[in-house]
């Protein structure tokens, strides 16, 4: 205190040169009370400084990895708000770039609350996000270390207290050996695939199914006018589950996915009773990861090489020319694509990945590390990553939805 004015703030009420000495008066005290306390309250004043920030900020790092879908940034978004809601500035979000990339090469950055504004409806992901093929996360590099060491550590240097994983089923095999290595994770599951374990309903794939009928629908008119067979190549390698939903959603009458090999002539002698029924078309709804029985009965090894040398740039082509041999008719083929995973995310995936996002920040404010958050029962719940990773939930040949469409006489394929 200003040995003049002992009460109130001393610089602000006197002029220059006596402020100047107040300063000297105050740095001298300053001093004295340095020296005064001695080598090793010293040194704890300076941990003290240096950890200051990182002792009363929780850090959390964020990623999305793998396809991109819709409802990424929305449950980004459900993720901060909730977070900022429940620890305001005592929680810092970093972003990492690219997904695991990022995680991989130090490459995140802080971000700030009005990042997540304005998101709730943006296709894509605000992070970006790239394939890192679980297989290669342990590989031993030359005189290198592994992409998993790079990734732990990254999170040792930025002293990560947990880190926000959102992705598909090659995400969270990564996801639970970060946890394995003792890296506080949550995750929530994405894909346009549906196919991930452990959860009811992934996010992306109401939005995807959405534009899939979409194009079915549209379909219909231009098959009608024509009399043609259309085939509509639907995404999904190892799940049929987008193809059966949209399928059935759009009026397809044959749906062909990867869990039920498909036999040609089944599917043309569907498609030939529909014309003597007096039916001008016939859409035929197929996953990308479509297989015929044949192919089936194939050991891995045989399929792969087999697929290799198949001279169609999809299996959709070769199926068309199948069933054009078969029943003399027009067949055209319609790959909607990458259009699937684009534009915003439906009002039921921003609902989804809200709930998700805010269930993710509770297990985060609990501690409950190593979980997926998930729907069951219609409920979000957590499940032990260990449980999901490596875990494929594909469509039950013998479930409701396949006896549905069977019921209703829609030719499955087989
Ligand atoms: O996993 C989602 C998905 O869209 C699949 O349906 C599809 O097979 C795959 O990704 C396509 O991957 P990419 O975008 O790398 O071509």
């Amino acid at each position: 205190k200003c040995e003049r004015k002992p009460s109130g703030c001393p610089f602000a009420f006197h002029n220059p040169p006596q402020r100047q000495n107040c300063k000297i008066i105050i740095q001298n005290s300053i001093l004295q009370f340095w020296k005064q306390l001695g080598e090793k309250a010293q040194r704890d004043f300076f941990d003290k400084l240096k950890n200051y920030r990182r002792d009363e900020t929780m850090k959390i790092g964020m990623l999305t990895s793998g396809g991109d879908c819709q409802g990424l940034n929305a449950a980004l978004r459900g993720v901060a708000k909730a977070l900022y809601q429940e620890f305001g500035t005592a929680v810092t979000i970093y972003g990492i770039r690219d997904g695991y990339r990022g995680l991989i090469e130090g490459d995140y950055h802080p971000m700030e609350p009005q990042d997540f504004s304005d998101i709730l409806t943006r296709g894509g992901t605000i992070l970006g996000t790239s394939r890192q093929p679980f297989k290669t996360m342990q590989q031993a590099e030359e005189n290198e270390a592994t992409k998993l060491e790079k990734m732990l550590d990254t999170c040792r240097r930025a002293r990560f207290d947990c880190l926000v994983i959102l992705g598909g089923n090659g995400t969270h095999k990564t996801a639970n050996l970060l946890s394995e290595h003792g890296i506080p994770v949550v995750t929530l599951p994405k894909t346009i695939d549906n196919d991930l374990w452990g959860t009811q309903v992934t996010f992306g794939f109401q939005s995807a199914m959405n534009i899939a009928v979409e194009v079915i629908d549209s379909i219909h008119s231009t098959a009608f006018s024509h009399s043609r067979v259309f085939i509509v190549e639907i995404m999904g390698h190892k799940a049929g589950w987008l193809t059966l939903h949209a399928g059935i959603a759009s009026g397809a009458d044959v749906i062909v996915i990867p869990e039920i090999p498909y036999d040609a002539r089944a599917i043309a002698a569907a498609i030939q009773q529909r014309a003597r029924g007096g039916k001008r078309f016939s859409i035929v709804a197929v996953a990308e990861g479509a297989i015929s029985r044949e192919e089936a009965a194939m050991s891995k090894k045989d399929f792969k090489a087999a697929r290799a040398a198949m001279p169609y740039p999809s299996i959709s082509y070769r199926l068309a020319d199948e069933l054009q041999k078969i029943t003399s008719q027009e067949i055209r083929v319609t790959i909607p694509g990458h259009f699937q995973r684009g534009g915003a995310p439906c009002a039921a995936d921003r609902l989804l990945c809200t709930r998700l996002g805010v269930a993710a920040a509770e297990l985060i404010r609990e501690g409950k590390f190593g979980n997926m958050v998930a729907v069951q029962n219609d409920r979000i719940v957590p499940v032990p990553l260990k449980e999901v990773a490596g875990r494929l939930k594909t469509v039950p040949v013998d479930g409701e939805l396949v006896h549905a469409a069977r019921e209703l006489g829609l030719c499955m394929g087989d």
